[in-house]
């Protein structure tokens, strides 16, 4: 069941969670996440990110077929996103694939720059019936604090502004999360987000998701987050299976081992920000 960002979002805020969403670099990731959100129930969003692409991991064209077979079979509804698109061309070959979200970063542009693609991004996605994520902000360095983070982390009164100017449906904030490992834990700026929150009337999105306890998991849920990225410390539970795993003789024992991990791993996830899990706070 293939729905918009718009669409799923706003199951998001009506149930006041948060709708995780995935970074999707194979078949197995597609697999697990998906086959997660069916055992929960639940709605989800599985994302292909450009960089992946650059890094050689897969490619828009194979694996955005691929996200969009598997979304229009689910049981549950699916949003298709490009995540982290740099590039207007790359964003209207997700759109051209029928991805129905796509997320223009312009974050490390000066911000008329950054607002001016958003609108191109934005005026684009409306000819395909699609929604727009947009970033303000920067995720800063792993594990430091920035020390300055009015400098580094979204602006509240900018991102008003930004909102009200690009017409986009979800807005990604910096407040203290970023990609890949966390080596110290992460120190969100709850103060920060819980502004934004007041002031700005589009769901909120949490980059830099994975990694972060799920006690802040909820913390950020209360204050208006609706989507979650996903990704490394699910990646990363797939490595430390298949190298626990003993039998790895044949590739595809070892898929099914990283498949099944990812899926746990997902699952937990989704339980967590669809407020399932029993220990709530
Ligand atoms: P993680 O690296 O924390 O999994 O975040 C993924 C992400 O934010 C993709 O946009």
């Amino acid at each position: 069941m293939l729905v918009t960002l718009k669409e799923i979002l706003k199951i998001a805020e009506a149930k006041k969670i948060a709708i995780g969403s995935f970074n999707t670099t194979g078949l197995e990731c597609c697999e697990a996440v998906i086959g997660a959100a069916e055992e929960l129930g639940q709605p989800v969003i599985i994302m292909h990110a450009q960089v992946h692409e650059e890094m050689g991991l897969t490619t828009l064209d194979v694996i955005g077929r691929v996200m969009m077979m598997m979304a229009e079979r689910a049981s549950v509804p699916v949003c298709v996103h490009l995540d982290h698109g740099t590039d207007l061309a790359y964003l209207k070959k997700a759109l051209d694939l029928g991805f129905t979200s796509i997320m223009y970063d312009g974050s490390t542009l000066p911000y008329a720059e950054n607002l001016a693609n958003t609108c191109v991004a934005v005026e684009m996605a409306k000819r395909y019936g699609a929604s727009v994520e947009a970033e303000m902000g920067s995720m800063g360095i792993r594990d430091k604090s920035p020390d300055d983070p009015d400098s580094l982390y979204t602006d509240p009164e900018a991102a008003v502004s930004f909102v009200r100017d690009s017409h986009i449906d979800a807005l990604a904030c910096a407040f203290g999360t970023v990609h890949g490992l966390y080596f110290t834990e992460p120190k969100l700026d709850f103060a920060r987000l819980e502004k934004i929150d007041k002031l700005i009337d589009i769901p909120l999105v949490m980059h830099g998701g994975s990694g972060v306890s799920d006690e802040d998991y909820r913390h950020v849920i209360s204050l208006g987050i609706r989507k979650i990225n996903y990704y490394t410390y699910m990646a990363k539970a797939a490595g430390s299976a298949v190298a626990d795993f003993e039998n790895k003789l044949y590739f595809h024992d070892i898929a099914v081992c990283a498949t099944r991990a990812m899926r746990e791993n997902a699952r937990h996830a989704i339980e967590v920000f669809s407020n399932l899990t029993s220990d709530k706070a």
